[in-house]
């Protein structure tokens, strides 16, 4: 989003001024990952030996909770609950359903949730009755080999079964999936081809240098422009002014009616518009997801019941927030950003 485009972005219920960066970027939404574990492991996003956090070091879910309400406070509308995978967190559940009184209240709009939906036919139902409307379920083919090539241990059958429950509980289902060059042609296109014809828009991503793999990044890294070429082969794409508020510019396809969204870190960087920062499982918060900048926000919490600590902790992190990434991809590069994206939550 755009400053100063939308409702409420600067201001709160008490009156008070919302959080701005010095480049005076609203900042208006926070993603909170409440687990570094997945129960995949995809093979752009962790090595296949990862090493977890122990326990002890996250964030209890009422840690999470004042944590977020404390943004809250300050003016965060959104709230995206991420990982790892959220759903594998003890409790999660526990967690919407409290976070839910900020939607009933007014004081949030949105409250979603990133998944790799494994685990969704069975939350699905409950989440929606906390109020979550929308999901975003990463999916990066619909092939079921090539899926479980990617994943390491992910069953496609689970994932889709739990694409049709979210839908049966009514909420909206998004797909992101991250472009790759092992991906053919046709697997793009059969994965467009399938979220349409189920109502679900989808976007693509370019993959971002975040921490070390077995591979080489150059080596799966794929411009999104060669997607939209491969799909423009076969669908008229018409550039759309649709926006979620997000980085993905959107084209609808003509013959299928679905939107498709392009989020290109890597070739259009769009750190002006960003409106968002992101409190990883031990509660560092991070301005930026490709830089290592961050603020310890745990220690505050745990220092006082009462919130002002927090709240300086808070201001002192949105002053530093940086003007934005410096991913670069090359071979022999290694990441100037350490940590996987399931550290820093997606
Ligand atoms: N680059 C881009 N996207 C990534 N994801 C995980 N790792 C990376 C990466 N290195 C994606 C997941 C999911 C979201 C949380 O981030 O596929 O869609
Ligand atoms: Fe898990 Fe998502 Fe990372 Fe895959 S991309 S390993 S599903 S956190």
């Amino acid at each position: 989003m755009r400053i100063g485009q939308g409702s409420a972005v600067l201001s709160t219920a008490g009156g008070d001024v919302g959080l701005v960066d010095s480049l005076g970027r609203a900042i208006n939404y926070l993603r909170v990952s409440v687990t570094d574990r997945c129960d995949f492991r995809c093979t752009y996003c962790m090595s296949e030996a990862m090493t977890f956090l122990p326990k002890r070091d996250l964030l209890s879910l009422e840690e999470i909770d004042r944590l977020c309400s404390a943004f809250v406070a300050r003016g965060t509308r959104k709230l995206r609950i991420t990982g790892g995978e959220p759903l594998v967190r003890n409790g999660v559940m526990k967690l919407f359903r409290s976070l839910s009184r900020h939607l009933a209240g007014g004081a949030l709009d949105e409250l979603t949730l990133t998944t790799n939906g494994a685990l969704l036919s069975r939350y699905a139902a409950e989440l929606a009755d906390c109020g979550v409307k929308r999901v975003n379920v990463s999916l990066d083919t619909i092939d079921p080999q090539k899926f479980h090539k990617i994943t390491r241990r992910g069953n496609l059958a689970n994932v889709l079964d739990g694409i049709s429950a979210a839908q049966a509980a009514g909420l909206s289902v998004k797909i992101n999936a991250v472009a790759l060059t092992c991906f053919e042609e046709n697997e793009f296109r059969a994965l467009v081809e399938w979220a349409h014809g189920r109502g679900i828009d989808i976007s693509f991503i370019e993959v971002m240098p975040l921490g070390e793999l077995e591979e080489q990044r150059v080596d799966q890294y794929l411009p999104l422009d060669r997607v939209r070429v491969q799909l423009a082969a076969r669908w008229t794409l018409d550039d759309i002014n649709f926006s979620t508020g997000g980085p993905a510019r959107y084209v609808r396809v003509r013959e299928t009616g679905g939107r498709i969204g392009f989020i290109t870190p890597m070739t259009h960087n769009f750190c002006d518009s960003c409106n968002r920062v992101r409190v990883t499982c031990r509660g560092l918060l991070y301005m930026c997801l490709g830089q290592n900048d961050s603020v310890d926000l745990r220690a505050p919490l745990r220092a006082s019941p009462d919130d002002a600590l927090l709240d300086a902790a808070i201001d002192l992190a949105i002053a530093r927030k940086p003007k934005g990434h410096d991913f670069i991809i090359e071979r022999a590069v290694a990441p100037v950003v350490g940590r996987h994206m399931s550290a820093t939550g997606g």
